[in-house]
């Protein structure tokens, strides 16, 4: 196995010649230390099927089946299918997941550790994930931004995001909003955190998941939150931004990202290209006997 880091895009490393099926527990231990320190590791060459790909999700922590069933694959609720394909004349899984800046599951009092993101129908064009490192976008804050920030705390929920269901059309839409809110009620955390896994201070913030930046008297701090998406890069709409990687793949590529330090924003193809991909997401608890 060999891991170098990626020569195209701003982080990240490539692993080759990593095999899941026996991979040693050193390789594993290696892959995760490149998630946690270059935050997002792409495996070459693999070829899994949907129980391998969970296994290997397995070996890297512990997965989680997603909390709306319409996205659970067929075999496995644990594994996670965004896909614009229709097969045997019905839909799996849902189309155009994520198409906003998000880290997985922030919404919910335990967000995912680590995300596997494995593409099986990888369109011909437009093909990729943007990412932010919240971390360097912490470090690089002025100095009154960082003292701004001290003592915040930021509230996130998934109800601007939250995908209508086959089963909602023609609810009023004030009652699908009163159950996400019932479901999935909002969660805060200290605006600038220590991630669990490394000494880096994460700004945990996102476009799409944080409803609001309040101070210690809990007065929301609009211009706050404001300042600080645009200052991670959240709010460029041309996506030039310094902070924003592009991560590209191709078939055989199996992505897997720091999902505590990292926002992502999937690519979508403007044409209507098949595009399918499985996801894994796992709890990674800290070591608590250091
Ligand atoms: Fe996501």
């Amino acid at each position: 196995m060999n891991i170098s880091e990626q020569t195209d895009g701003k982080f990240g490393v490539v692993v080759t010649g990593f095999d899941a099926a026996t991979a040693p527990e050193a390789d594993i231990a290696a892959v995760k230390h490149a998630v946690y320190t270059h935050k997002i590791a792409v495996l070459k060459d693999q070829d899994l099927d949907v129980k391998a790909f969970l296994e290997l999700g397995g070996r890297l922590g512990t997965p989680e089946a997603y909390y709306e069933p319409i996205y659970h694959h067929p075999e496995s609720d644990r594994v996670f299918v965004s896909s614009n394909v229709e097969q045997d004349g019905r839909r799996i899984g849902v189309p155009k997941t994520g198409k906003f800046w998000h880290s997985d599951y922030q919404f919910m009092p335990r967000p995912f550790d680590i995300t596997l993101i494995y593409p099986q129908v990888v369109p011909s064009r437009n093909r990729g994930t943007y990412f932010i490192d919240l971390c360097a976008a912490y470090e690089s804050l002025s100095a009154d931004l960082k003292a701004a920030v001290a003592d915040t705390v930021a509230t996130h929920s998934v109800r601007r995001y939250f995908k209508i269901r086959p089963d909602d059309v023609y609810r009023p839409i004030s009652e699908v909003l009163d159950e996400v809110d019932q479901r999935t009620p909002p969660v805060s955390f200290p605006t600038a955190h220590k991630h669990r896994h490394t000494d880096e201070t994460v700004l945990y913030i996102s476009e799409g998941f944080t409803l609001s930046v309040t101070d210690r008297e809990g007065r929301e701090q609009p211009d706050l939150l404001r300042a600080l998406l645009e200052h991670t890069g959240q709010l460029d709409t041309s996506f030039e931004h310094d902070n924003i990687h592009l991560q590209t793949f191709e078939k055989g590529d199996l992505l897997v990202w720091d999902n505590r330090s990292l926002v992502h924003r999937a690519l979508h193809t403007a044409s209507a290209e098949p595009a399918v991909s499985y996801r894994v997401t796992v709890y990674d608890e800290p070591d608590r006997a250091a």
